[in-house]
Order: C-alpha cells, then sequence, then structure tokens
C-alpha cells in the first residue's frame, strides 16, 4: 500500500463477514476413543459437542485463502484493492513469513501490505483496532482482517484436560473507509494484557526461549493450559471488559443487539450474561459445534449469526474476546454491509 494522510475523516465501516471452516468432524464419541473422557463430562464442563478439524495437509493459510475469498466476494471489493491484510493467529503457518503475506500472494492482493498479529484468542479484536486506526488515520481504504486457525496441530490428543477444547478455521472482516457521516462504523474498544499470566497458557517450544532444534519434552510441543487459572480469568475479565466499555460509550447493555463473546466455555458466556444481565437471545454461542478456534472464534460466530438471520444490516454488536498473555478486548461494532442481505 501506499498511503498519505488526506485530511479527511473517514470511519471505518464493516462491510463484509464471512468463515470458512473445515468439513472433517471432530465428535466427544470420537475423543473417548482417544483419551479418558465422556461426552457426559466434556459437554458439562465445557458446552463443546464437536469440532472441525483441519485436513493433514491444510494448514492456516489454506484455511484463510477461503475464508479471504469468500469475504472478498460478499463485499464485492477485488483482491488488487486491499490496502491491508492483518492475519491473528496463534498457529501461523511459519513464525515468517507471516500467513498474511501468503495468503496475500494467494489471492493477489498485490497492493497489500500484510502481517500477522500475535494475541491469541483476542487477536481478531485486536486486529480490527488496527484496521479501524488505519482507516480512520486516512492510511488505508481496504483492510481485510482474518483470524485463521489449526489448533488441533498444537493440541495434544493424550492430554484430556486440553485437546476437548479446540477446533479449526478461519473468519474474518473486510474494513472499509467511508467518507458517508451516517455510518457508525466503530464505536470504541477495550484491549489489555496481564503478561504475569502468560504461563497459564503457552506454547513452550517454537520460539527463542527454546527453539525447536533443541532438545525439548514431548510435551512442549503443545499447548499447555492451567485450565482453572484461565476459566477465573476469562470470567472476571469478559464482564469487566464489557463493563467498561459500555461505560466509556456512555452505553447500557440494553443498546446492543448482538452480543458475540469468545467460545471457549459455555460456563464462561453463562456466567458474563448473568453478569451484564444480558438478553441471552442477543448471546451468539455456537461453541457446541465449532469448540475453541481462537482468534477465528468472534467473526465465525457472527458469520453463522448473520447466515441465521440474527445478525442483521444495521445490528450494534458488542465483540469480546480473551486468551493467551493473558490478553483481552472487547469492541462495540455497527454492521453496515454495503448490499442488503450480504
Ligand atoms: N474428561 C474427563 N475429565 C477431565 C477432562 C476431560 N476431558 N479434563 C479434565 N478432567 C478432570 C481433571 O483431571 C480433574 O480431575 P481431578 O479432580 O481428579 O484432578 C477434573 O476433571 C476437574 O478438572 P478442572 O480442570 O478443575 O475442570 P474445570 O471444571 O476447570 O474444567 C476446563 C476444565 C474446561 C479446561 C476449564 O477450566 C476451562 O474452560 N478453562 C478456560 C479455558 C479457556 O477459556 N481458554 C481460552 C483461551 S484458549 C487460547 O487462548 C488458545
Amino acid at each position: 500500500m501506499i498511503a498519505v494522510r488526506n485530511g479527511r475523516p473517514h470511519r471505518a465501516r464493516l462491510v463484509a463477514i464471512d468463515a470458512h471452516i473445515p468439513e472433517r468432524v471432530l465428535t466427544n464419541a470420537d475423543l473417548e476413543t482417544m483419551v479418558d473422557t465422556t461426552d457426559e463430562w466434556i459437554v458439562t464442563r465445557t458446552g463443546i459437542r464437536e469440532r472441525r478439524i483441519a485436513e493433514p495437509d491444510q494448514s492456516s493459510a489454506d484455511l484463510a485463502t477461503l475464508a479471504a475469498e469468500k469475504i472478498l466476494a460478499t463485499a464485492g471489493v477485488a483482491a488488487a484493492d486491499l490496502d491491508v491484510i492483518i492475519i491473528p493467529s496463534a498457529t501461523p503457518e511459519y513464525l515468517f513469513p507471516s500467513t498474511a503475506s501468503v495468503v496475500q500472494d494467494r489471492i493477489g492482493a498485490t497492493n497489500a501490505a500484510a502481517y500477522d498479529v500475535l494475541a491469541a484468542c483476542s487477536g481478531f479484536v485486536y486486529g480490527a483496532a488496527q484496521a479501524c486506526a488505519l482507516v480512520e488515520a486516512g492510511l488505508a481504504r481496504n483492510v481485510l482482517v482474518l483470524g485463521a486457525e489449526t489448533l488441533s496441530r498444537i493440541a495434544d490428543y493424550t492430554d484430556r484436560t486440553t485437546c476437548v477444547l479446540f477446533g479449526d478455521g478461519a473468519a474474518g472482516a473486510l474494513i472499509q473507509a467511508s467518507d458517508d457521516e451516517s455510518v457508525t462504523g466503530f464505536l470504541g474498544f477495550e484491549l489489555g494484557s496481564d503478561g504475569s499470566g502468560g504461563k497459564d497458557l503457552v506454547l513452550p517450544v517454537g520460539g527463542s526461549r527454546n527453539p525447536p532444534h533443541m532438545p525439548f519434552a514431548r510435551e512442549d510441543a503443545f499447548l499447555k493450559m492451567n485450565g482453572r487459572e484461565v476459566f477465573k480469568f476469562a470470567t472476571r475479565v469478559i464482564a469487566d471488559s464489557t463493563t467498561r466499555l459500555l461505560n466509556a460509550l456512555e452505553m447500557s447493555i440494553d443498546e446492543i443487539d448482538l452480543f458475540v463473546p469468545h467460545q471457549a466455555n459455555s460456563r464462561i458466556i453463562d456466567h458474563a450474561v448473568d453478569r451484564l444481565g444480558i438478553d441471552p437471545s442477543k448471546v451468539v454461542v455456537n461453541l457446541d459445534r465449532f469448540g475453541n478456534t481462537s482468534s477465528a472464534s468472534v467473526p465465525i460466530a457472527m458469520t453463522e449469526a448473520r447466515d441465521q438471520g440474527r445478525l442483521k444490516p444495521g445490528d450494534l454488536c458488542l465483540l469480546i474476546a480473551f486468551g493467551g498473555g493473558l490478553t483481552w478486548g472487547s469492541t462495540v461494532v455497527r454492521y453496515e454491509p454495503m448490499a442488503a442481505g450480504s
């Protein structure tokens, strides 16, 4: 991209969302044959019944490419018109090149800058904040933000405490500059990090601390989680971040049309619904069929809500995500597609 600030105020308009989810289904019954678990335990403790798993030869960039093509088709925007591609991912194609650069080449986005964001499950909201800032600063007109995950590659299918939670998928949004003052766009963000909890959700091997050419214990090649600590953190932050953001915006939760939380555990969502006093009919929950897809989870949930007619053009959405870092992020955004029904 090449950008010169033109001094005009732009709104960052969320014009399209879409997803690509792999076809292969891994059910709780399948997991019962792999680890010492039961469907009853998984459903009661997490709400998850099944999750989708990428084919062995499918990578995060493969899923992201298919999702990117759908988003561009939905928006009616050519790949060559993209200025920036941001891919939040905890399971990128490589450390470098970035997954965003791989996707940029695959879809022919020849004019786009491309980079990844590493904020684990909060990545989509972090990426949306960057896209909003780029657009509103007048530096970009079309920014693709796309969470892409193959968590099955870092899930340890001998560890019942983690492997039941995660699924694969890619989803995201096109955020576009609008000169129309009636456009709402993003009203605000609340982003945060508590690095002191980093040890509670970690992939030990692969970075500079434990490079993969050095000897390491088998289990360190997989995601490790202190579930109880992450659970406590998540239940606290999902309500606190939402409350801080709504207070800053001087809004009530009743003004929100759709509440789209990160899909990690139905008990975490239920806790937030109780504490915030949200009308349960406004809450999107699809983790029963997709599990936790990290940075793809919020846009997958939005896409499904749109396909079910629950997310309608003009709806005001509250998105909230949390995860490794530990990090969290929430935003209020109006869904403003270009064409009716898109
Ligand atoms: N099947 C059967 N038993 C199990 C399973 C399983 N799959 N997993 C754990 N257990 C057992 C444990 O071994 C333990 O047994 P013990 O009492 O004999 O030691 C018992 O169940 C209770 O374990 P807890 O860890 O206390 O179970 P809890 O109710 O906390 O549920 C869970 C665990 C689902 C992981 C929960 O803590 C959780 O959801 N944490 C948050 C996860 C999260 O939100 N992650 C988001 C970020 S992910 C990211 O950023 C990539």
